[in-house]
């Protein structure tokens, strides 16, 4: 993104136009979904350096210039939505079973980072004991409108309603705008039927459908119609995309923001190959790689 910018700027300076210019970048800055903008998406918050899914994995997402916070959605047994990955407590907390079966109140006596300093000793601080499991209203009210957020609906054939209690949330603190390119939110989920129920009750929210590739993936123009008609575009695992992946993608002017892109080679070659953001539990790294060039 910064060698857009730069090209950008160092192109009009020479045409004698650079207010042109400033005004391009600012445009670009002020809308996440400019294909040119790189879309950094801090993983669970940072999640290589603090424990997923928890208020300092979250700011540290934001310091490391994360430009989207990615929150995943699970709900509990009074409705509450929750930023958790797993359907099941055991990972993540001290705590055991499904989320579904326990009320906020008693996952909030839970323990969620603790798990973090065992697994992690190198990046192990005692402020991570004890941390509790933040509601998405918790996250939200953290960070208001400065942030950004990438929020994936979990498991909602589990959940029945919890499209419905997110677009609830979004609407009451103001992270919808009046178009998708003003939305302080992008949806993601695994389920185009959970895309699709959102895109039906609100259609100026981005969203964006993942896909889980088992072998190397393959797209048909079918299917890239399909997608576009509900999403601005699509994430996938890196692993199993190669060039000729990206750019059919893109040639449907869908984004692409593969997951969870940890190291310097990987992102670089994405970036080269087209890819118009990521996922990455070190926001840090990507940060610095688009610094390179
Ligand atoms: O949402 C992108 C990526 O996070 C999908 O995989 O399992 O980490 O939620 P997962
Ligand atoms: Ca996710």
């Amino acid at each position: 993104m910064k060698k857009v910018v730069s090209s950008v700027l160092v192109a009009a300076t020479m045409f004698g136009n650079a207010h042109f210019a400033v005004q391009e970048v600012s445009a670009m800055e002020k809308n996440p979904l400019n294909e040119k903008k790189i879309l950094n998406v801090a993983h669970r918050g940072a999640s290589g350096y603090a424990p997923e899914h928890t208020i300092p994995a979250y700011e540290l997402g934001d310091q490391q210039k994360g430009d989207y916070v990615e929150v995943d959605l699970q709900m509990t047994k009074d409705g509450e939505l929750i930023a958790m990955h797993d359907e099941e407590l055991d990972r993540t907390t001290n705590g055991s079973g499904y989320v579904k079966d326990y009320t906020l109140e008693e996952i909030k006596q839970l323990d969620a980072g603790s798990w973090f300093n065992d697994r992690y000793p190198s990046y192990a601080k005692d402020d991570y004991i004890g941390l509790q499991v933040p509601t998405l209203e918790e996250v939200i009210e953290r960070f208001g409108r400065s942030a950004r957020y990438y929020i994936e609906t979990k498991s909602p054939e589990v959940y029945p309603g919890m499209e419905e209690r997110l677009l609830e949330i979004l609407e009451a603190y103001k992270l919808i705008g009046p178009n998708p390119a003003s939305s302080q939110v992008i949806i993601q989920s695994f389920s185009p039927e959970s895309l699709k129920k959102v895109h039906e009750m609100n259609n100026d929210i981005p969203l964006v459908q993942l896909i889980s590739y088992s072998s190397p993936a393959e797209i048909t123009e079918e299917e890239l119609v399909e997608y576009s008609e509900y999403a601005v575009g699509l994430g996938m695992n890196y692993t199993q995309i190669d060039r000729e992946y990206v750019e059919k993608v893109r040639s449907h002017n869908l984004l692409i923001h593969p997951y969870t892109v940890n190291e310097k080679e990987d992102m670089r070659k994405l970036l080269e190959w087209g890819v118009t953001g990521m996922f990455t539990n070190f926001p840090d790294r990507l940060e610095e790689v688009l610094k390179e060039n």
